[in-house]
């Protein structure tokens, strides 16, 4: 009786597998390294994320590759496209390796961002965000992809979104994990 127990258990979890396998081939091979040293990044999948107009690559990151420092991304904004007005408790450098757009940047000293500061950014435009202070970036050109490399410190990041910028810092939302953070998660291979 106790053995036949076992075995079904042991069924059931193997179907289990079988079937999540089914839906997260495509999150897996986003999530996992395939072990060479050396990696193309065109042949590294993207995503939207759920995102009209965004293309994001986690080209080395904590929860898909183990990183502990610091995490890359490869973000490509279509016109007209943006971040959510958001924080997060780490450094984040950017360079801007095509197109054009507006960096928005907010304060965290009051008690709500307030009107942001803007700034023009381009193509081999760097700039660094403050730890905590509340930013947007939006690609304001009419025709070009805007596309950025992206590091943070402290990964996996821990983003609190906001409304818009009278919206006060406590009330900001925290999603953690973030989208492609959450998709790693989810894979079962992370869970064996
Ligand atoms: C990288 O991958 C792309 C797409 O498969 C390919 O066209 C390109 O030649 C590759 N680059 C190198 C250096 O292998
Ligand atoms: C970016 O800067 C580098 C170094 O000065 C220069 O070689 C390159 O042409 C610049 N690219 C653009 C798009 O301005």
């Amino acid at each position: 009786m106790r053995s036949i127990d076992i075995e079904s258990h042991q069924i059931a979890l193997l179907l289990l597998f079988f079937v999540a396998s089914l839906f997260s081939t495509r999150a897996a091979s986003r999530c996992s390294n395939d072990g060479s040293v050396v990696r193309n990044i065109t042949e590294i999948p993207s995503s939207n994320y759920g995102r009209d107009g965004l293309s994001h690559i986690t080209i080395a990151g904590a929860v898909a590759h183990g990183m502990k420092e610091v995490e890359v991304w490869l973000q490509t904004f279509a016109p007209g496209t943006r971040t959510p007005i958001h924080r997060h408790s780490c450094e984040e450098v950017f360079v801007v390796l095509k197109g054009a757009g507006t960096l928005l940047l907010g304060s965290s000293s009051s008690k709500y961002p307030g009107q942001p500061q803007e700034f023009k950014i381009h193509a081999n435009s760097t700039f660094t965000v403050p730890i905590n202070d509340p930013h947007q970036v939006w690609n304001t050109g009419e025709h070009e992809d805007l596309q950025m490399l992206v590091i943070i410190s402290r990964p996996p990041v821990k983003i609190f979104i906001y409304e818009d910028w009278s919206m006060p810092h406590v009330a900001a939302k925290l999603k953690f994990p973030y989208y492609w953070d959450q998709d790693c998660l989810d894979s079962p291979k992370d869970e064996l």
